[in-house]
């Protein structure tokens, strides 16, 4: 297939690229390098032996998003181009709402005018917000508790209206859980801005030196140690996740709703003692009050992929840390800037 990518060299884009282009897929990637790094591109053609089509565009310039539907026909679209830090959407909720929702109608009016009716999506579990129980399911009723979150849900309602009005649409609106680890190469990773927000990359900078210690927000939960649980998917399973979609959108099914987890919930404890485990190194830590607004304890069932999309997740806490510390340690500094 010919696909499109948004977002295609930040984190996950960045992945799946790579496992499209493993399976002989021709692959054109827009990003306006908001959150990545050119240098992606080449790592993706070490790996892949294949140099995708790359534009440097913003999906909120219409104009320039048009021609690359008019340069190149598609079978699908992945669409994974978005601002995704939940802190900063609250202090920016308009930049927030413009980028995703503006940036996402664009793309979709694009797809509408030149007849692209395949689209698989890149929704959160943070749409479920704090969930009534667990594992959660896809009919869980939709609660987000942030910008970023609701610009998400938002999104999710305006592929069910686009579903319902036009047919010929096919939409997979994929819900991941907590997606961490890195390419077994070592050569692409999670390379956040600044101080990491999320667990995984912010113990894998305090194992490579650059911060000091972790501090483990809350160990009063009820939990198996105290600490939070959250369902973390290898993003090589994720990955391999929107191959299985593409495949199932195929089957012209419509609007489709998958949770993409391992089904299988980690406490931060866990979590840092299996990363000890695969780097050799102690992680220093600290206990700090609960962080405002998080959920004792998410994961996900993921049954639902399992049965339609025949995917299911393979690797465990030990892969994905052991390949983050091999991503980490081989990229100290993350990307060079070029
Ligand atoms: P990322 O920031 O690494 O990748 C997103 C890419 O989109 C970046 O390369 C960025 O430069 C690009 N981008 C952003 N706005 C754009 C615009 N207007 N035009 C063109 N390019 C633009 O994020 P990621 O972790 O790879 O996440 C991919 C998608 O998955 C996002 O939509 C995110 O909200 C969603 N998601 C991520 C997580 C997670 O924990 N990483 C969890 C759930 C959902
Ligand atoms: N945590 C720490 N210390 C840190 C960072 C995190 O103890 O320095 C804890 C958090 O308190 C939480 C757990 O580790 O209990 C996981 O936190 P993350 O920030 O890694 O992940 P979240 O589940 O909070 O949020 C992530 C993404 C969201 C996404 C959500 C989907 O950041 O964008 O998963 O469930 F919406």
């Amino acid at each position: 297939m010919q696909l499109l990518i948004t977002g295609g060299l930040g984190y996950i884009g960045s992945h799946t690229v790579v496992e499209l282009l493993n399976n002989n897929h021709e692959v054109v990637i827009v990003d306006n390098l908001i959150n990545s790094k050119i240098t992606v591109l080449d790592r993706l053609q070490k790996i892949t032996g294949k140099k995708p089509v790359f534009y440097q565009i913003d999906l909120l310039d219409k104009t320039k998003l048009d021609e690359v539907f008019v340069k190149h026909q598609y079978d699908g679209v992945i669409h994974f181009a978005g601002l995704k830090a939940v802190g900063e959407s609250v202090q920016k909720p308009l930049a927030y709402y413009h980028n995703n929702l503006t940036g996402t109608l664009h793309l979709l009016q694009a797809m509408q005018k030149y007849s692209v009716k395949n689209l698989v999506f890149s929704s959160s579990a943070c749409v479920y917000g704090l969930p009534a129980s667990v594992p959660i399911t896809e009919n869980f009723s939709l609660h987000p508790e942030n910008p970023y979150g609701q610009t998400k849900a938002m999104i999710e309602q305006i592929l069910q209206d686009l579903a319902v009005s036009n047919k010929s649409f096919n939409i997979a609106i994929l819900r991941y859980f907590n997606p961490i680890g890195a390419h077994t190469s070592g050569l692409i990773g999670e390379d956040p801005q600044g101080i990491p927000n999320n667990l995984a990359p912010f113990v894998a900078q305090v194992a490579v030196g650059r911060l000091a210690k972790l501090s483990i927000f809350g160990n009063d939960y009820e939990t198996v140690d105290g600490t939070a649980i959250r369902d973390y998917i290898h993003v090589v399973d994720l990955a391999i996740g929107h191959i299985k979609a593409l495949e199932k959108l195929n089957q012209n099914p419509g609007l489709v709703v998958y949770n993409l987890g391992t089904g299988k919930g980690i406490s931060v404890l866990e979590m840092v003692k299996s990363f000890e485990k695969a780097s050799g190194l102690t992680i220093p830590y600290v206990f700090a009050p609960r962080r405002p607004g998080d959920v004792p304890v998410n994961y996900a069932e993921c049954s639902k992929a399992e049965k339609e999309l025949n995917w299911k997740a393979t690797k465990s806490i030990d892969d994905m840390c052991a390949d983050i510390w091999r991503w980490q340690s081989q990229n100290p500094n993350g990307y060079p800037d070029k």
